[in-house]
């Protein structure tokens, strides 16, 4: 399932990211992929260790860790550090498949990416072209989100970024390893919580000793079942 999350950066916060990535040397985004997306790969990159990369991936985390609707997507038990890419006219990622176990550089730890994120950054009337298109269960899907939002989809996904004709596309990316990597279960378990919310803010206080109590043990308990620690 894609899932957005809205308004993760705030519009100060989104500024202060582009004046930042206005000033910075890109690396060719083929140093970090594997053969098959090497051939397909026609971007600019910040290379992990970069310190700007280090800092602004930081601070994508903190204001992921108070969303809510983030957590409950994404149940995530381990989250590689974002990292930064740009795509100016004729730049582009073709088809391809992410790395299904992502070393964490500089550490000995590795992430299985059961779910890829983009974090928009750019204004999309700013630049042309640039959808990531995703092959998902019900066919194929362009996205382009509004700056400051974010895009949660399998990491299992065929995926491209169309190539941009006009202006610049800055993205954050970067993927998580969760608790249930099964994205039927995960969606499942969203998709419960998502109910659950609704008839507990319908019920209001009777709501403690009623059915949303019950439900909340069904999706606590489908949780112990499913999730791997
Ligand atoms: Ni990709």
């Amino acid at each position: 399932m894609l899932i957005t999350i809205p308004a993760v950066l705030a519009a100060t916060e989104l500024q202060a990211f582009r004046d930042a990535l206005a000033t910075v040397d890109w690396s060719d985004g083929r140093g970090s992929a594997g053969y098959l997306s090497q051939q397909v790969k026609r971007n600019r990159q910040l290379p992990d260790e970069h310190p700007l990369a280090r800092r602004l991936g930081e601070q994508v985390l903190r204001a992921l860790q108070g969303s809510d609707l983030f957590t409950a997507a994404a149940l995530p038990a381990k989250i590689l550090p974002p990292l930064f890419n740009c795509y100016g006219p004729g730049e582009t990622y073709g088809r391809h498949v992410d790395g299904a176990i992502r070393p964490v550089s500089g550490t000995p730890h590795r992430v299985r990416s059961d779910l890829s994120a983009t974090l928009f950054l750019s204004d999309p009337a700013s630049y042309d072209g640039g959808e990531l298109e995703i092959d998902d269960t019900f066919g194929r899907r362009q996205v382009k989100l509004a700056a400051g939002d974010l895009l949660l989809y399998p990491g299992s996904s065929v995926h491209q970024v169309l190539p941009v004709t006009r202006g610049e596309r800055l993205a954050s990316f970067f993927w998580i390893q969760s608790l249930v990597r099964d994205d039927h279960k995960r969606t499942l378990l969203f998709q419960l919580d998502s109910a659950i919310q609704r008839v507990s803010a319908e019920a209001g206080a009777a709501s403690a000793a009623g059915p949303a109590t019950e439900l909340a043990g069904i999706y606590h308990n489908l949780l112990r079942l499913w999730a791997e620690l």
